[in-house]
């Protein structure tokens, strides 16, 4: 059997089921760059307080220069006992640089070394993260920016509701993936602390320079306590809690898109490049790419929800429970990485068909205006909204729109109604009216873009 790390005190063989149980290296391996980087800041802070000579460090780090290079180049060769990724450098560091390989591990625990591993892990790929966050951002404020004339039903209850722009329902979720994005930066910044240097739990014994490895590997401080450094998991939930909330909104607008590009809309068509057809019915065209968005949200709660159950009941400090932190945790950075940029693609490629989102509208979907020309005649609102209720009332009856109703059949309702009610009937005008910061008029709707742009710009 091979060689455990921390065989000296066992006589047993471990069941080899159990090995297979207890390994990680099949899933962490990918964080191999970030726990070389942090043993070779490891390597210069023990030299740095005299634990292992200067000729020492430049050897381990010559040796683990060379480990990265393997794992680069994918000639990096996992053996029998490898259990994970620092065992693994660990291991190979030996048989490159022989026995000083030995010293590496000295004041250090795999306990410190892998919540260290994963902290810059997780940094780096919420970077990246953060990056396609701000690609869709910016597909839909350029795709807002061209299309401020195309109007549509706005819906409340997935009822018809009141005319808006398509790129005021555009930029309502770009304000919600500019609040993921804002929140992800918080979050880069807000567990950027340092857990090395804390030995297994109760602390380092060498007198460490942790402020040192710190500032080596980028983090703004160390963290305080020992024993909090290696049991604080709070950096994945807190990451798949924001990956959750943000495949909300993206499942969401999914599901806008996908209710809007059935036949009975027909205001979006999807672009080949995302859509799939059906073995069977030769003239379908299914929005694939959006069901998947959609399906996709339930797996990352899934990720979430997974953790925080793994995560409750574990005592202090360091337990192999923790180490289900990391597959929810990957699966959701992927998850989230492709979900950002495909709906980015969907959104990039999308046609829309003008024409049938404004012959959507209609006439009843003004009654509020209806109501709020009364207003402007001095009549209070709550006996307005009556009085249009009734018109809507009378041109049902009618089967006919609100706009066939006569002065005369208005004036039946309400005396204050004059000729000059027929301006109501304008979809234009009940947008542009609604120019109160905020509002779906075309002022409102540049300001937001303005707004947006100078954001994206800045950030
Ligand atoms: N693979 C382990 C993990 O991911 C590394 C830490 C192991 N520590 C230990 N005391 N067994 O959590």
């Amino acid at each position: 059997a091979p060689k455990k790390l921390w065989g000296g005190r066992f006589t047993g063989a471990v069941d080899p089921l159990m090995d297979a149980f207890n390994a990680s290296i099949h899933f962490d391996r990918r964080m191999y760059a970030a726990d070389i980087i942090g043993s070779i800041v490891y390597s210069k802070a023990l030299a740095k307080n005299g634990i292992i000579s200067e000729q020492e460090r430049d050897l381990l780090i010559e040796g683990l220069e060379k480990v990265q290079d393997e794992w680069e180049k994918n000639t990096f060769q996992l053996k029998p006992g490898d259990e994970d990724i620092h065992t693994a450098n660990e291991r190979r560091l030996g048989e490159l640089v022989g026995s000083v390989a030995g010293k590496l591990h000295t004041g250090r625990s795999r306990n410190d070394q892998v919540a260290t591993d994963m902290r810059i892990w997780i940094r780096e790929e919420a970077t990246k993260v953060l990056a396609h966050v701000k690609e869709l951002i910016s597909v839909a404020v350029s795709r807002a920016e061209r299309e401020t004339d195309v109007i549509m039903p706005g819906y409340t209850h997935l009822q018809r509701a009141q005319p808006i722009r398509w790129s005021h329902l555009l930029l309502s979720y770009a304000w919600l993936w500019k609040a993921d994005a804002e929140r992800l930066s918080q979050y880069i910044e807000r567990i950027n602390y340092l857990p090395l240097g804390s030995g297994a739990l109760a602390g380092h014994v060498f007198n460490i320079d942790r402020d040192f490895m710190a500032q080596e590997l980028g983090f703004a401080g160390i963290i305080q306590n020992s024993l909090n450094a290696v049991s604080d998991r709070d950096f994945v939930a807190e990451f798949l809690f924001w990956a959750s909330l943000t495949m909300v909104h993206i499942s969401r607008f999914a599901e806008d898109l996908i209710i809007y590009s059935s036949g009975e809309f027909g205001f979006v068509q999807l672009a080949d490049a995302y859509s799939t057809g059906s073995s069977l019915m030769p003239q379908k065209k299914n929005p694939d790419s959006l069901e998947l968005l959609r399906g996709k949200s339930g797996r990352v709660f899934g990720d979430m929800s997974g953790f925080m159950m793994s995560y409750k009941g574990i005592p202090s400090t360091y337990n192999k429970d923790l180490q289900e932190d990391k597959e929810p945790l990957f699966d959701a950075v992927d998850t989230l990485s492709g979900s950002l940029q495909i709906t980015s693609g969907v959104l990039s490629t999308l046609s829309i068909n003008a024409e049938k989102m404004k012959a959507s509208l209609s006439t009843d979907m003004l009654a509020t205006d209806l109501a709020e020309y009364l207003v402007r005649k001095g009549v209070p609102f709550r006996e307005t909204h009556h009085i249009a209720g009734a018109a809507v009332k009378l041109a049902e009856d009618r089967k006919c729109n609100m706009s066939d109703l006569s002065v005369q059949d208005l004036q039946g309702l309400h005396n204050a109604f004059a000729e000059d009610v027929s301006k109501v009937w304008n979809f234009e005008t009940s947008i542009e009216n609604r120019n109160t910061p905020g509002g779906t008029s075309k002022k409102t709707v540049l300001s937001q873009i303005d707004l947006l742009k100078s954001w994206l710009h800045a950030s």
